[in-house]
């Protein structure tokens, strides 16, 4: 069979993910055009079936394939810990414009897959990152990632609450894409985000207790003239500008793509 004919069956909006798990399982990339031309064994078709199977039953891709992309490298994901998400690359992105080349360390509170800190460091050979965790299977995932891309000896990972594996440190710079959903939206949200876990999406019964925490706490651990990035929820621009305005910051919120505020940037 063709895989052009095996990917026609698909209902339209499961297309996309059937060509990315179809292009894992032959080993290509998606983009390339021979994938629809290719010719399928029967063992290919039948691990392709199994697989949207479970697709079909809420299990997002990236957990299928073990990994995804993110700033145009692949990261390895696992059930629980968050999928990376396009939005954030544009926080990568604010931060890139504003460390300087020479020595700079910083440090990133809830890591997940590691794609921040890790993208970082491939990003500025001279920098050096400390990431933190509160589910050790994150730590884990950025440990593995950290030494699929090399930067291993560049990175210190902790399990820990915050600011708790820090204490009496100081740094460049503080990043973080903390949990931002209010916990009444649980039951809500698409049953491919709640396997992403709860500690990795909830952020307390307002949403934004992460920023209240993080505001009150961060200067302690900011060098002169440090700052802070923060990924925010679409309706948080307010709320997270009055919270770093409060603790002494010159704020900027940045839009995404979509017109919607993402980005919350603090100068001390
Ligand atoms: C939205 S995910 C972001 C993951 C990754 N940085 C990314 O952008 O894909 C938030 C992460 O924060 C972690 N987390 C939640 N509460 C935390 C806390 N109090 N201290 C440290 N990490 C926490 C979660 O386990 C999760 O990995």
């Amino acid at each position: 069979m063709k895989a052009r004919q095996l990917l026609s069956k698909l209902p339209p909006h499961l297309r996309r993910d059937g060509e990315l798990i179809l292009a894992h399982l032959l080993g290509r990339r998606v983009s390339s055009l021979p994938l629809l031309e290719s010719d399928l064994s029967p063992e290919t078709v039948r691990r392709f079936r199994e697989l949207m199977d479970r697709r079909i039953g809420g299990v997002p891709t990236a957990y299928l394939l073990g990994e995804w992309d993110f700033y145009g490298r692949t990261f390895r994901v696992r059930e629980g810990v968050l999928i990376p998400r396009p939005e954030t690359e544009l926080l990568v992105e604010k931060i890139l414009s504003l460390i300087p080349d020479e020595g700079v360390w910083g440090f990133e509170i809830g890591c997940g897959s590691g794609c921040i800190s890790i993208t970082l460091l491939r990003e500025k050979e001279n920098l050096r990152m400390t990431a933190g965790d509160l589910n050790p299977s994150a730590v884990s995932l950025t440990l593995e990632n950290a030494r699929l891309h090399g930067v291993a000896e560049r990175i210190e990972v902790f399990a820990g609450d915050m600011f708790e594996p820090v204490a009496g440190r100081k740094f460049s710079f503080v990043v973080s894409n903390p949990p931002y959903v209010p916990a009444h939206l649980w039951g809500k949200l698409p049953r491919e985000v709640r396997r992403e876990g709860h500690l990795s999406v909830i952020g307390g019964e307002k949403g934004y207790e992460f920023y209240e925490r993080f505001c009150a706490e961060v200067r302690d651990y900011l060098l002169p003239g440090g700052f802070v990035a923060l990924e925010i929820g679409h309706d948080q621009g307010k709320v997270v500008r009055d919270l770093l305005v409060s603790a002494g910051f010159e704020v900027m919120i940045y839009k995404d793509y979509a017109g919607q505020d993402r980005i919350a940037l603090g100068w001390s």
